[in-house]
C-alpha cells in the first residue's frame, strides 16, 4: 500500500504527499511539489528533519549505535578489511575479489605521484602556514593540473579523477607536512601498500631506509577506514552541493576539505587534544565540567556529542582499542593525555548533564590521541581525517552525478528583512 502524508494548511485545505521508505531507516515525506501546490516552503535550518537525496553508500542508525558502508557493519570491516577494500566497497558498492583488489591497489598504487610542477605551488605558502590551509589550496589547484579528467559527464574521466584524488591525497598531505619541516619531499614507493607509503611519505627521509612498524601502520589504515564514510553530515553535502552545479571533481572536493576543517566537524581531533592539553591534568577534570556545563562559557566537551549518534560512536569504541595497542606497541601506555582522556570519559558518561543530552565520545575523541602517538602533530590531524574522507565524498560525488533525479542544490530561505523600499539618493539621506 501507497503510504501517504496529509498536511493541513491555515486555511484548512489538505495536501497529500508520499512517503517513502528507504531499505532501512525512516521513512521520508516526499514534499517536492510542496511549494508548487501551496505556496510555501518548509524552514529546516541545520536540516535536523530533511534527507536532501538517496543513497546506498552509508547508513547510520544513531539510536542503536549503528554503522554500516554498503550494509557491512564498521565493526567487522575494521576486522577484516584494509583501507583500499574499503575504498572499493564504498565506490563499487560490492567488496572485491582477490583479483579486483589486486587491479585496484595496483591502479591507485600507480596514480600516487603528483605533478612535478605542484612541488613548487607548495612553495607559495608560508612554512608556518596552517596545513589544512595549504590543502585546501593545492587539492583546488589539482584541476589546474589534471585537465584531462574534468569532464564530468564522461564516466571515464570520473574514474580517473577519482583514482588520481584518493591515489594523491597521502602524498598531498605528507607533502605539507614535509614544508612545514623543511625537510625534502619523499616520492611515493611502489612496493609499500597505501598507508605503509603514507607513513614513509610522512616521516622517511632521502638519508636512510624506513622500516615501516606493522602494528602502526595497520592501526592507522583502521583510523582510515573509520573515517571512510559518514552519511550527508556537512563536508559530505558541501561536496555534493558544490559538484551540483557541476563543478570539477576536485574543486568539490577541494570544498569538502575547507568544511572538514571547522571545529564543530573534522577539526574536533585537534580541538580535542588541545583541550587535552588545556585540562592538564586528571585534578583539574571537575573544574572544566562545570566550564562545559555553563552555557555562557561557550566551552564544549570537544570529542563529545554528535548530531546523528544519540548512543555510543560504534567508531569511537574502535578507536579506543586502536589507542590501547598504539600506546602498548610504542611503550606509552602510561600516556598522561590518555589516562586523562580515560578519566575524563568516565566522568563525562556518568553525569547527569551529558546522559540527559546523550552525549557520548565520538570518533575524535581517541583519534588525536592515536595521531599524536603515531608522530602526527596536532596541526595534521584533520589533514589524516580529509585524507581517509575523499573516498566517501568522491564516492558519494559519484553517485549524485550518476542519480536522474539530481538538480543543483538551491535551498530557498525565510525572508526577514527589509520589505520593499525606495532608494534615497546619497544627497538627500
Ligand atoms: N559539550 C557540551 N555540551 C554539548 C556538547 C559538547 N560537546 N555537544 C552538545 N552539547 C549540548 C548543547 O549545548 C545542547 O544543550 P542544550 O540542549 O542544553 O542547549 C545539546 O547538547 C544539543 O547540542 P546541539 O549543539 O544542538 O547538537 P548538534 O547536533 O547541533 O551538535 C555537535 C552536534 C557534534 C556539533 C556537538 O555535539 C559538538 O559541538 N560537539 C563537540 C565537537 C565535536 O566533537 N565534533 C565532532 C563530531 S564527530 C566527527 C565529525 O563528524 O566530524
Amino acid at each position: 500500500m501507497d503510504k501517504k502524508a496529509t498536511l493541513t494548511l491555515h486555511d484548512g485545505k489538505k495536501i497529500e504527499f508520499p512517503v517513502l521508505s528507504g531499505s532501512i531507516g525512516p521513512d521520508v515525506v516526499d514534499i517536492r511539489t510542496l511549494y508548487g501546490k501551496t505556496g510555501v516552503f518548509t524552514y529546516d535550518p541545520g536540516f535536523l528533519s530533511t534527507a536532501s537525496c538517496n543513497s546506498t553508500i552509508t547508513y547510520i542508525d544513531g539510536d542503536a549505535g549503528i554503522l554500516l558502508y554498503r550494509g557491512y557493519p564498521i565493526e567487522q570491516l575494521a576486522k577484516h578489511c584494509d583501507f583500499l577494500e574499503v575504498c572499493y566497497l564504498l565506490l563499487n558498492g560490492e567488496l572485491p575479489s582477490a583479483k579486483q583488489k589486486g587491479e585496484f591497489d595496483d591502479m591507485v598504487t600507480r596514480h600516487t605521484m603528483v605533478h612535478d610542477q605542484l612541488n613548487r605551488f607548495f612553495t607559495g605558502f608560508r612554512r608556518d602556514a596552517h596545513p589544512m590551509a595549504v590543502m585546501v589550496g593545492v587539492v583546488g589547484a589539482l584541476s589546474a593540473f589534471y585537465h584531462d579528467s574534468l569532464d564530468i559527464d564522461d564516466p571515464e574521466h570520473r574514474k580517473i579523477s577519482a583514482f588520481r584524488l584518493i591515489a594523491k591525497l597521502p602524498t598531498i598531505t605528507a607533502m605539507g607536512y614535509k614544508y612545514t619541516t623543511g625537510q625534502p619531499f619523499m616520492y611515493p614507493k611502489n612496493d609499500l601498500s597505501y598507508t605503509a607509503n603514507f607513513l614513509r611519505m610522512m616521516f622517511g627521509t632521502p638519508c636512510e631506509e624506513f622500516k615501516p612498524n606493522e602494528v602502526l601502520v595497520r592501526a592507522l589504515d583502521r583510523i582510515f577506514i573509520l573515517h571512510a564514510d559518514h552519511e550527508q553530515n556537512a563536508s559530505t553535502s558541501t561536496v555534493r552541493l558544490a559538484g551540483s552545479s557541476g563543478a570539477n571533481p576536485f574543486a568539490c572536493i577541494a570544498a569538502g576539505i575547507a568544511c572538514l576543517w571547522g571545529p564543530a566537524h573534522g577539526g574536533a581531533n585537534e580541538a580535542c587534544l588541545q583541550m587535552l592539553e588545556e585540562i592538564g591534568d586528571a585534578s583539574k577534570i571537575g573544574e572544566f565540567i562545570s566550564k562545559v556545563k555553563d552555557k555562557n562559557s561557550g566551552v564544549r566537551l570537544m570529542g563529545f556529542g554528535h548530531r546523528v549518534y544519540k548512543n555510543h560512536d560504534p567508531r569511537a569504541k574502535l578507536m579506543r582499542e586502536t589507542c590501547h595497542e598504539v600506546l602498548n606497541e610504542l611503550g606509552l601506555h602510561n600516556d598522561r593525555l590518555f589516562k586523562l582522556a580515560l578519566a575524563l570519559e568516565k566522568i563525562a558518561i556518568e553525569d547527569q548533564y551529558f546522559v540527559e543530552r546523550k552525549l557520548y565520545p565520538n570518533v575524535d575523541f581517541y583519534s588525536g590521541i592515536v595521531q599524536r602517538a603515531l608522530g602526527i602533530p596536532v596541526s595534521m590531524f584533520t589533514c589524516v581525517f580529509a585524507l581517509a574522507r575523499t573516498v566517501g565524498w568522491i564516492a558519494q560525488w559519484q553517485e549524485m552525478i550518476a542519480d536522474p533525479e539530481y538538480k543543483i542544490g538551491r535551498p530557498r530561505q525565510l525572508y526577514k528583512g527589509a520589505p520593499r523600499r525606495e532608494v534615497v539618493p546619497l544627497a538627500g539621506r
